[in-house]
């Protein structure tokens, strides 16, 4: 089986490549990359002409929840693979907030056995630091690392003991996983909705403060000096955060960072709407903060954008504001806003594809985010001119908390293709 991208734009932030060039995958891998490349005379090669599209390393969102196993009504391993093939992405990574909760190895094989089974997209475990999410005893991260997760997190909640965390920290380093942190103290956030400020006491509702996020990500990044482990922010979401890892990163510390695009696409302006789909944790923050994390994205400060794709169904989101679950899915919409940081200046092409392909794969470690020959054949193609209306009762997520239902957009995936398949194509 053997495909054939011609005419593509070739944007590759690992080589420095941005040039137009035809690309060949044969078996599954990319077998060479070249100006012109005369179409095999082989029986069945295929051909997709990409002219005027933009031609990536596939996409990887480093930060996902599949409801597999526990919640499958919300989403299951394979509806979030459809969706995320539609979003543009090849390579997907799993929280361990399911259940049972992803802290030992036969959970791992669970996830593996049935991404093989079902899922149209790389699906890569990410296993939990402590058992049960509880905080309290360490899982068996090398036992995880065997059966196949590629970090380990306790996102969804803090590690809130530093000793449990130290630990956690040099344990992970005795087999190189890395660490992602869910940076909440939860006494500061407790019974918290929105963020704490202004228009949290205009709308009568309990703000989470950003100092609550602020002061776990200086805690984890004095861990991460004490012990020499790396440690991976998760979903950064304030100014003051921007500037502590900004500060960290020129001290030399091995510290990495993502936001998720509705830091930088909405602000907690939208939750006057009352519309739950606004509800996530952490919380939308006040423009200033916006204004920050875009500055972070564009100095570097933030490594990584990823969607922090959150299933809720109706039973958790039909509710009042109070009572229903943080969290928006993500998946189908991340690439179109962050090229939409593209089209105003924010970022540079190159900038954005680096924050979704080389970036993650380096921080996750993973032989991914690439496009060379010998490379696994994972390539999105994406039409930055596209322009459309997001229509969440069209998305292949199982859930609809998207709170950018509406919305007219400018650029998305095309084609998604992963070992050298199409996985998705806007065509179909
Ligand atoms: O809003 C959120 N939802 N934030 C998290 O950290 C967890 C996530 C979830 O699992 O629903």
């Amino acid at each position: 089986m053997a495909l054939l991208i011609k005419k593509g734009r070739v944007i590759d932030p690992a080589s420095g490549t941005d040039d137009v060039l035809d690309i060949l995958i044969e078996d599954g891998k990319i077998k060479d990359l070249q100006k012109k490349i005369t179409r095999p005379k082989t029986a069945g090669v295929e051909q997709i002409d990409a002219a005027g599209l933009i031609v990536v390393p596939g996409l990887i969102d480093m930060h996902t929840h599949l409801r597999e196993p526990g919640y499958e009504y919300k989403e299951t391993i394979q509806t979030g693979s459809w969706a995320a093939a539609a979003g543009g992405f090849t390579t997907i990574v799993c929280m361990a907030n399911t259940n049972p909760v992803n802290d030992n190895a036969s959970v791992t094989n669970f996830i593996l056995d049935k991404a093989v089974k079902e899922a149209c997209v790389n699906v890569l475990p990410v296993g939990s630091i402590t058992k049960e999410l509880k905080g309290e005893l360490l899982t068996e991260i090398g036992e995880l690392k065997e059966a196949g997760i590629v970090a380990v997190s306790d996102d969804g909640v803090t590690v809130k003991s530093a000793e449990v965390m130290r630990r956690g920290l040099e344990y992970a380093r005795s087999f190189s996983v890395p660490v992602i942190c869910h940076c909440e103290e939860s006494d500061l956030a407790a019974g918290g909705v929105m963020n704490e400020g202004v228009t949290a006491t205009y709308l009568g509702m309990r703000g989470i403060p950003p100092l609550a996020e602020e002061i776990i990500i200086e805690r984890e990044i004095a861990l991460s000096a004490w012990t020499g482990q790396p440690v991976h922010i998760a979903h950064v979401s304030t100014a003051g955060s921007v500037r502590i890892i900004r500060e960290a990163k020129a001290r030399g510390i091995m510290v990495t960072a993502e936001t998720a695009p509705h830091y930088f696409s909405l602000t907690e302006d939208a939750v006057v709407s009352f519309k739950t789909d606004t509800k996530v944790n952490p919380p939308l923050r006040s423009r200033e903060d916006m204004a920050a994390v875009k500055a972070g994205l564009q100095d570097g400060t933030l490594d990584v954008i990823a969607s922090d794709h959150a299933p809720h169904s109706t039973l958790e989101k039909d509710v009042e504001f109070d009572n229903a679950a943080f969290g928006m899915i993500g998946l189908e919409t991340s690439l179109p806003l962050a090229l939409a940081l593209v089209h105003d200046g924010t970022l540079t092409l190159s900038q954005m594809v680096e924050k979704y392909t080389l970036n993650p794969a380096k921080i996750l470690q993973i032989d991914k985010g690439r496009l060379c020959p010998g490379a696994d054949a994972d390539i999105t193609l994406i039409d930055i001119d596209s322009e459309f209306t997001v229509d969440r009762d069209s998305f292949r997520s199982k859930s609809r908390n998207c709170p950018f239902h509406g919305w007219h957009l400018k650029g998305r995936a095309v084609y998604t293709i992963v070992s050298g398949t199409v996985a998705f194509s806007l065509k179909n």
